[in-house]
């Protein structure tokens, strides 16, 4: 017994141990591990943004705080990962304009075609204080806050057959991202625009299942679209823009300080993505041109009078696209520049 009682007095009170147990195991009260969520495939460029972030903020916050990257739909596609921003199960996500646009018709202003006049244009347009206002609207309207703006190339159209006219559209099923301003633009062209995500593209091109894919230059080369085309319209008609996005819930419990140090790590990648693209459009033109594939440049003259009748269409629903289409009409590369 009195050997008992000793070691006894060498053992650790289950409180005291408990106490201890916490202290050194658990991370500090207001260390977070979020989870970002995206649709586009690992080593994307907005997926490498996205984990470039994470590991600038794991850094800055001393490691305090990680981010774990869903790339490829792993939380389900933009829809359902906004749904889940809205109820902060996922605390945050880079999301195409075009989701942010199903929800809010003013985002639907981006995609008028022929906004900008380039991709330098598409770069100063999304910087601009008018883009950045509507991103005040977010918390309110839909749950989520909005850091800033990033973008995906100008887009193009990639055919499987030959084609030369605007006529040769007519018809034809093309592939579009599920939104209403670029399916509005089809439509008004005569042709059957057909809504799918990004990861069955390929498969929907290879067999046939469309005729076309409303795509832009990155991704027709990385992924070698091209190689199941015998056409694409270099056509630069319409910007992408994508939105870094926190869960309105999530950014309402972090500290001030906190949310400082967030917002400007997203911010700054954003703005890195998007001169990592305005950088590289002319090389992966020059990729897709090496490829022997047939390219015709086209510019809004091909489209008729579409553009008019799409303004008439979305200046009621996103009134914001007359103040856009003047800012536009001025962004862009000098002309000493082209
Ligand atoms: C697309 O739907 O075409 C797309 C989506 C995200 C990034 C790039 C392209």
């Amino acid at each position: 017994m009195k050997y008992i009682r000793d070691i006894g007095r060498y053992l650790i009170d289950p409180r005291m141990a408990l106490v201890l147990a916490i202290l050194t195991v658990a991370p500090p009260a207001n260390a977070r591990e979020f989870r970002l969520g995206l649709i586009t495939p690992p080593g994307h460029v907005w997926t490498r943004s996205a984990e470039s972030f994470g590991a600038a903020l794991e850094k800055a916050s001393g490691g305090r705080h990680s981010v774990t990257v869903y790339p490829a739909q792993q939380l389900g596609n933009e829809a359902q990962i906004l749904q889940q921003l809205q109820t902060g199960a996922v605390d945050m996500a880079f999301l195409t304009a075009a989701e942010i646009s199903n929800r809010l018709p003013e985002f639907g202003a981006f995609y008028a075609p022929y906004l900008v006049n380039d991709i330098v244009g598409a770069a100063d347009l999304l910087r601009s204080t008018i883009a950045h206002s509507l991103l005040e609207e977010l918390p309110k309207k839909i749950g989520v806050f909005g850091v800033s703006y990033g973008m995906g190339g100008m887009r193009q159209i990639l055919m499987r057959e030959q084609a030369a006219a605007v006529d040769d559209l007519r018809g034809r099923k093309i592939r579009i991202t599920p939104f209403a301003p670029i399916r509005d633009f089809y439509q008004l062209l005569g042709a059957a625009p057909t809504p799918m995500p990004l990861a069955s593209v390929y498969d929907a091109l290879a067999n046939g299942q469309v005729d076309a894919i409303d795509m832009d230059l990155e991704l027709i080369v990385k992924l070698r679209y091209y190689e199941l085309s015998e056409t694409v319209l270099l056509s630069n008609h319409m910007m992408f823009p994508m939105v870094g996005l926190i869960s309105a819930r999530v950014w309402s419990r972090l500290d001030a300080a906190d949310q400082v140090m967030i917002r400007d790590l997203m911010r700054s990648e954003l703005d890195e993505l998007i001169d990592s693209y305005v950088a590289e459009e002319r090389s992966f033109e020059a990729s897709l041109r090496e490829s022997g594939t047939r390219i015709i440049e086209i510019d809004k003259s091909f489209f008729g009078s579409t553009i008019e009748q799409w303004d008439d269409m979305w200046i009621g629903r996103a009134p914001v696209l007359g103040e856009l289409r003047e800012l536009g009409s001025v962004l862009g590369r000098e002309e000493s520049e082209k």
